[in-house]
């Protein structure tokens, strides 16, 4: 019989986060449910137990080495591998984010999470996902990092207001996810990003218009490759996401 696969989801506690934690664990996934807050993480797990998903919660600051260390650890313990590793926690910093005007930490505040928290989280997982027989790491970037997107001429329509913080962390995460893909060609281990679509979630003030399963299909489906499957690519619903 084939082994139980299992997974971890950063940011897990709510959002798409969450719902890529459940419908991991509709497909008989393990899941480890990365979450920096004990009570929030607490209370996904229950949700999610009670829905009949194998969760495991798992402490975890994206921005703190030894959060992050210990998080890979416990899943060391638990789990003795990973199967699939979600790099889903993700802020905005908040709006407004016009270049001429932002204040520095904010750009900062928002790298930290997103483009380096993935980064950070990614290395300490790497040996569990070495021990994978078919290793998935999904990224979860966003079609407002498209650079194509950004300057074309429905710029404003398809990848929302001007923002100097949020919107390049998802392009400096897809190119460091390329970076990845070259180094790991070979290994087995798939490396992909997903982009979510616009999700209405706490991330937007609930202004999107799809729903969290919505967005986590795409997530969902790149952590479950078959072997052979595609790696370095971007991809949403409908296809492949431009760079
Ligand atoms: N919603 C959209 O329309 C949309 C579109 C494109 C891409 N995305 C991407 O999708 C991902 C999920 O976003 P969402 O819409 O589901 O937002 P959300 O509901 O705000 O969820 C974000 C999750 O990330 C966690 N998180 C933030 N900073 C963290 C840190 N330092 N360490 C660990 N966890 C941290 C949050 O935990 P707390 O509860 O503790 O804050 C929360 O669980 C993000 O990467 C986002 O950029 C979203």
């Amino acid at each position: 019989m084939a082994e139980t696969r299992t997974a971890l989801v950063t940011g897990a506690n709510k959002g798409i986060g969450y719902e890529i934690a459940a419908g991991l664990g509709a497909l008989g996934h393990r899941v480890g449910v990365g979450a920096r807050d004990d009570a929030r993480r607490e209370e996904a797990v229950a949700r999610l137990r009670a829905a009949g998903v194998d969760a495991v919660g798992v402490p975890l600051d994206v921005t703190d080495d030894a959060s992050v260390a210990a998080a890979a650890e416990l899943l060391a313990d638990r789990f003795g591998r990973l199967d699939a590793l979600v790099n889903n926690a993700g802020i905005t910093g908040g709006m407004d984010q016009r270049p001429t005007t932002v204040d520095l930490d904010v750009v900062r505040t928002v790298v930290e999470t997103n483009v380096l928290g993935v980064i950070r989280v990614t290395n300490a997982m790497l040996p569990l996902l070495r021990r994978s027989p078919s290793p998935r790491i999904v990224n979860v970037s966003s079609g407002v990092g498209s650079l194509t997107r950004q300057s074309g001429p429905d710029g404003e329509l398809t990848t929302g207001p001007v923002a100097v913080a949020y919107s390049p962390s998802k392009t400096f995460l897809n190119a460091v996810t390329v970076q990845y893909v070259r180094e790991l060609a070979g290994t087995g281990i798939l490396v992909n990003l997903a982009c979510p679509g616009y999700v209405a979630t706490d991330l937007n003030g609930f202004r999107g218009v799809r729903t969290p399963q919505q967005g986590a299909a795409t997530p969902i489906r790149l952590a479950t490759l078959p072997d052979g499957g595609p790696t370095g690519g971007f991809f949403e619903d409908a296809g492949t996401v431009p760079w």
